[in-house]
């Protein structure tokens, strides 16, 4: 069978990543230009358009746009994953020899980048629930815990990883833990791939988002908590403690010189998508289903 036949089949159920089921909750204007000629809408970085790293064109403009109205300093457009985007973050915080402290349930992607640009991961303990078998959210005192134990003086630390939610969905109270990094002078990357909706969706008591939450770079994985194509993601920074101008510089060394107008496109689609009442209502009942479900 080949891969598009594959793709063609209908499933019972699909149960996994993107989050936009098989097209189901795709956005509106998305699903409009897919509906296109097959291909139309696959255009190279035509000024017009631009890339994430343009000053000019609908990108640039978009991604200010977003920055203004989340308070973040700006943010970038993603078509690599959460992955591509984490391993810039990283890069742009430490440099080969440099130590960044991070939590035992790291993403792969970071030890990747760890490993190829010599950056060493300090790796701290989690607790464990015995009930459930997974890592707890990271509290304030666990991670005082942490700082009392490391030899500052040994290594060059110069920021700290936190995932939050995690990969089984638990998420803590980040203000407390980056306020304490933030003390030592210390960055906070936060990757909050599983948890973007955080960040567009109001008044439901869910956990405050990392950007919320003052963390100065943090990633978002579009495809996998809205409803982005898969690759999509989002990096977002705020504060003066990640220098913007290295940050650029490792965005541009690790993206494509051709990122996809469809997936930029569907990164803007997917959180447009949730500012619109309509969409955000479905949303939002979506949420407190899923919260009655956990409670039962
Ligand atoms: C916690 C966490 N961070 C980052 C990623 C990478 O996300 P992406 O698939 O968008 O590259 C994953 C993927 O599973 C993840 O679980």
């Amino acid at each position: 069978m080949s891969i598009s036949s594959f793709l063609s089949k209908k499933f019972l159920k699909s149960l996994f990543f993107p989050a936009h089921n098989r097209g189901a909750a795709l956005p509106r204007k998305l699903v409009k230009l897919l509906k296109k000629q097959p291909g139309y809408w696959d255009l190279p970085e035509l000024p017009e358009i631009g890339s994430p790293l343009s000053q000019s064109g609908l990108i640039a403009k978009t991604q200010r746009e977003f920055s203004m109205k989340f308070g973040a300093k700006g943010c970038f457009f993603g078509v690599n994953g959460a992955s591509g985007l984490i391993q810039s973050a990283v890069i742009a915080m430490a440099k080969p020899g440099e130590a960044i402290l991070m939590p035992r349930n790291v993403h792969i992607s970071v030890i990747k980048i760890c490993a190829m640009q010599n950056i060493h991961p300090i790796f701290f303990d989690l607790d464990l629930s015995s009930e459930t078998g997974h890592y707890k959210p990271i509290t304030k005192i666990w991670l005082e815990n942490v700082f009392k134990k490391i030899n500052f003086n040994e290594k060059k630390i110069v920021g700290v990883i936190l995932v939050n939610p995690t990969y089984q969905g638990y998420a803590g109270d980040l203000e407390p833990l980056i306020d304490l990094c933030h003390r030592k002078n210390l960055p906070v990357l936060v990757d909050e791939a599983h948890g973007s909706y955080f960040l567009f969706c109001e008044n439901l008591n869910l956990p405050k988002s990392a950007l919320v939450s003052n963390a100065d770079l943090v990633i978002h994985s579009l495809h996998k908590s809205l409803n982005g194509l898969t690759q999509t993601a989002a990096l977002w920074y705020k504060g003066n403690l990640v220098n913007e101008h290295n940050l650029i510089n490792s965005i541009n060394l690790l993206q494509t010189t051709s990122p996809s107008s469809l997936l930029l496109s569907s990164c803007e689609e997917s959180i447009k998508d949730w500012q619109n009442k309509n969409s955000l209502s479905k949303y939002q009942k979506r949420i407190l289903e899923a919260k009655s479900i956990y409670k039962n």
